[in-house]
């Protein structure tokens, strides 16, 4: 039986501030969070929506070393950057605060510190791996050696990136510190572990049975966990940065990050309560009250956490509600490629803001169009222009300028009165009827992908609507009629403003302003905005109408192409980035070097071979006052007449080859590049054809 909620706490993933936000989160977490948030206050639903970022963990002194600054440094720069975007971008958070807070630091340890005192840990001492020199125990990441499978000798103590096999620390060969390159011992070290094994039976039936309804990612991911048997998890680490734990004894121990950052979720409520309590009332209602709906939005690799150990968190603390759905999203892809923060490869947000400024809906469409709700999917810069185009320009924008312009030209911009209907009329309305059922059903579903596409839908139905109809041929002959047209058409138009509201929110409020209806609460006295939808009296006849101006513009080719330029020379950097030259070949004595016989040629034609792709004919002078031709593979990467005039290498006693009909004598020298490129070597200097080089 559906249960009955009087308020709704919305969560979006804490970021992590090791770098700024880019369309892979966007897409996964806060765009979705958004939308229902906005869809909820739309509908006068008490709700909150809490954002942060997650300044704890590994990931964040990782960067710290990478840029050779701070860990603070690291989260107040990032920190400050994802919040201003997140602003930027229109993500309505009621509150964006941080992991380091005070509030924060002293609510997660006080977490633990009861889950401690009621006795729901176990202790248990275990033997890690431990810099001797530095005095650290090194998590996984940070610690390196050779691979087990492949004997790639960089591999990670979590995975190697060369073989891709998953690994654990002990399995690497000579394992080391990543950082300083120091050997590794074991040494052994007590942690606290949740005992999840003990909540294996309730967790089934809470997930299993009770929660059907959850999206299959996350149900077969939960079922998944619960299958192979869950085991106890540690909830502290040894390192530096972070929450130190509270218990004696503990020097040099800091809360997991997993276990503080949702515990930010309720931080970051209690600190916005405590500075509005006359808007949000006190936090525990948000948190510990029946009658409140918990939703986390996440992407899949939270699912674990959010499901299945921040549940077992906040049931072994007592009191807190559980979440009711966790609506998680898969991964977007970027052209084709993963998304990655480390590698630097992503459309990231305030580059976007910077890059395309006042196209935030363009994205935000384009990503819910895309949405990975039940699979991974793909962003590309075309579908992207594409869609803006396409649907955005030449669908919702152009009807909406056709009706508003017509409405100047027609009537001084005053709404017309409408007349009778025909049955074109009618059966354009009853098409759009009930779009205020169809969005709420697939919004409360979490279905946003197909939410948007309803919105456009009537959009689709105008755009038909007006063209169909033809008001500009019909206003010669029978004005009476066109006035209906724009009547209907100024309806649907307002009703598009309202249904855009959750996922276009700059475009609906300057389309709002446009046909001048005000936002939430309605003044007109007919409710809220939200529950006009569908009517096709929004707008009076006689109600004058400013002067609109474009709801959308193209995105040209060259804006597409500039971003697709950049993502490839991302790629071509980071593969120089991981070239490693080959390995040496085996040592050689001078005589043995002294039996080549290199030397400068100096290129007097070069010319294509005609039955042969690959090679060019070059006659060389070699000082010996006679021709030397020499054929070579090149052709790929030169045009002959580049090379004219030029001073090449070449080997003068390399064996005479036959190559298509004639005769190569010699070799000429070539860099390989780390992308296959080749590259003539020259001199620097001019010298005389037939110098020797050694
Ligand atoms: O995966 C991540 O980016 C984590 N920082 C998400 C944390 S979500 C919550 F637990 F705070
Ligand atoms: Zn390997």
């Amino acid at each position: 039986m559906e249960k009955h909620f009087k308020r709704t706490t919305i969560t979006s993933a804490l970021p992590y501030a090791n770098g700024p936000v880019h369309i892979g989160h966007l897409a996964g977490v806060y765009v979705p969070a958004d939308i229902y948030a906005r869809y909820l206050r739309l509908k006068g639903r008490e709700c909150i929506f809490i954002g942060g970022s997650d300044e704890h963990g590994v990931p964040v002194t990782i960067r710290a070393r990478k840029e050779g600054i701070t860990v603070q440094e690291v989260v107040d720069r990032y920190h400050n950057l994802i919040k201003d975007s997140f602003e930027r971008f229109g993500i309505s958070f009621d509150i964006y605060s941080r992991t380091t807070s005070a509030t924060h630091h002293k609510l997660a340890s006080d977490f633990f510190r009861k889950l401690y005192d009621d006795g729901k840990f176990i202790e248990q001492v275990s033997e890690q791996f431990y810099d001797e020199q530095t005095g650290h125990f090194l998590t996984d990441r940070n610690i390196r050696g050779e691979c087990p499978r492949c004997h790639a000798p960089e591999a990670y103590g979590d995975q190697c990136e060369k073989c891709g096999a998953t690994l654990s620390p002990e399995e690497l060969i000579n394992p080391y510190n990543a950082e300083t390159g120091n050997p590794l011992v074991k040494k052994p070290t007590k942690h606290w572990y949740l005992p999840l094994d003990k909540d294996q039976p309730w967790l089934e039936k809470w997930i299993l049975e009770e929660h059907k309804e959850w999206r299959s990612n996350v149900y077969g991911q939960c079922k998944s966990w619960l299958d192979g048997g869950l085991r106890p998890r540690a909830v502290t680490r040894d390192l530096d940065w972070g929450i130190p734990v509270p218990v004696e004894g503990a020097e040099g121990k800091v809360l997991y990050v997993w276990f503080d950052a949702p515990i930010g979720y309720i931080s970051n409520t209690k600190e916005l309560c405590d500075a509005h309590p006359e808007k949000y009332g006190s936090w525990e209602k948000w948190w510990k009250d029946e009658e409140t709906r918990l939703v986390h939005f996440i992407g899949k690799d939270n699912i674990v956490f959010h499901c299945i150990v921040f549940p077992a968190m906040l049931k072994a603390h007592g009191d807190y509600i559980l979440p009711d759905n966790v609506p998680s999203n898969e991964f977007l892809n970027l052209e084709g490629n993963k998304i990655s923060t480390s590698k630097n490869y992503a459309v990231w947000l305030n580059e976007y803001l910077d890059e395309l400024p006042g196209r935030q809906d363009e994205l935000r469409y384009v990503l819910t169009a895309n949405a990975p709700e039940t699979k991974d999917n793909d962003f590309t810069w075309d579908d992207f222009q594409a869609r803006c185009n396409n649907e955005l320009v030449a669908v919702y924008g152009n009807f909406v300028n056709r009706a508003l312009q017509l409405t100047q030209k027609y009537y001084e911009g005053k709404v017309p009165e409408c007349g009778e209907l025909n049955d074109y009329d009618k059966e354009t309305l009853s098409e759009f009827c009930d779009v205020k059922a169809r969005l709420e059903q697939l919004l409360e579903g979490f279905k946003f992908r197909e939410a948007q596409k309803e919105a456009m839908n009537l959009a689709r139905i105008g755009n038909k609507y007006i063209a169909d109809c033809e008001p500009w041929k019909v206003i010669k002959t029978d004005p009476e009629r066109v006035k209906t047209i724009i009547y209907l058409s100024l309806q649907i138009t307002a009703n598009l403003a309202i249904a855009f509201e959750p996922f276009l929110p700059f475009s609906s409020k300057r389309l709002r302003e446009m046909i001048s209806l005000s936002p939430n609460p309605s003044p007109e006295g007919k409710g809220s905005l939200w529950e006009m939808l569908g009517r096709t009296d929004i707008l009076p006849a006689g109600k004058q109408l400013p002067k609109p101006e474009l709801l959308f513009t193209k995105i040209e080719d060259e804006v597409v192409a500039a971003q697709k330029k950049k993502l490839e020379d991302t790629l071509k950097a980071n593969e120089a980035a991981a070239y490693k030259a080959a390995p040496v070949k085996p040592i050689v004595s001078f005589e043995d070097f002294e039996k080549l016989d290199i030397r400068v040629g100096i290129v007097k034609s070069c010319e294509k071979i005609k039955k042969s792709k690959k090679l060019l004919k070059f006659i060389i002078d070699d000082g010996s006052g006679k021709d030397r031709t020499i054929l070579s593979g090149i052709a790929q990467w030169y045009e002959p007449e580049q090379l004219v005039g030029k001073s090449v290498l070449f080997i003068a006693n390399f064996a005479p080859r036959q190559m298509m009909g004639e005769e190569s004598q010699g070799m000429i020298l070539s860099a390989v590049n780390y992308n296959g490129d080749l590259s003539v070597t020259t001199v620097l200097n001019p010298v005389k054809g037939g110098s020797q080089v050694g």
